[in-house]
């Protein structure tokens, strides 16, 4: 039940409204990594120990050699190679949100499941190599 306690503050956090953002909020590589944090119990799932796994057991079963975002097992190159399907101002309709949960292809992680979660709570924080 804690996952799915968790998974509701990051959505809470994630769409809580921040004014007039509109479109030319792209500033993902800034230094604002503290906007998400609205110091929730759980602290955001990191790249290293949470997403990688996810997508190395889930995902990298078709996702490697000539297949987009071609995944090998290397944290490093890795991140450089998800990060486009990222999107730290709507954590749930990038690419790669859709893609694990089944709306740009199909479903791989159930929604609600620790492991979309973990995606989404990545995100929410700013999509770091952490
Ligand atoms: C059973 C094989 C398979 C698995 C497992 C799989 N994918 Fe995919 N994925 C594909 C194929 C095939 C495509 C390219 C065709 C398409 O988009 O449907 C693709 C495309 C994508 C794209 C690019 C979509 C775009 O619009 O460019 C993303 C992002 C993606 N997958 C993410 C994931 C993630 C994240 C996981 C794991 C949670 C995952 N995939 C697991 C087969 C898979």
């Amino acid at each position: 039940m804690t996952p799915r306690i968790v998974l509701g503050l990051w959505l809470a956090a994630a769409c809580t409204p921040r004014g007039d953002t509109g479109p030319a909020e792209t500033d993902a590589d800034a230094d604002a990594d503290t906007d998400a944090d609205t110091d929730a119990d759980a602290d955001p799932a990191t790249w290293s120990g949470d997403v990688h796994p996810v997508l190395t057991d889930s995902c990298m079963g078709c996702h490697q050699d000539a297949m987009p975002m071609a995944l090998t097992g290397d944290p490093a190159a890795d991140y450089d190679t998800v990060v486009p399907y990222t999107d730290v101002a709507d954590p749930s309709g990038s690419t790669l949100y859709e893609a694990a949960t089944g709306i740009a292809h199909a479903a791989v992680l159930a929604e609600g499941s620790a492991e979309a979660g973990a995606l989404l709570s990545w995100m929410a924080a700013g999509a770091r190599e952490d």
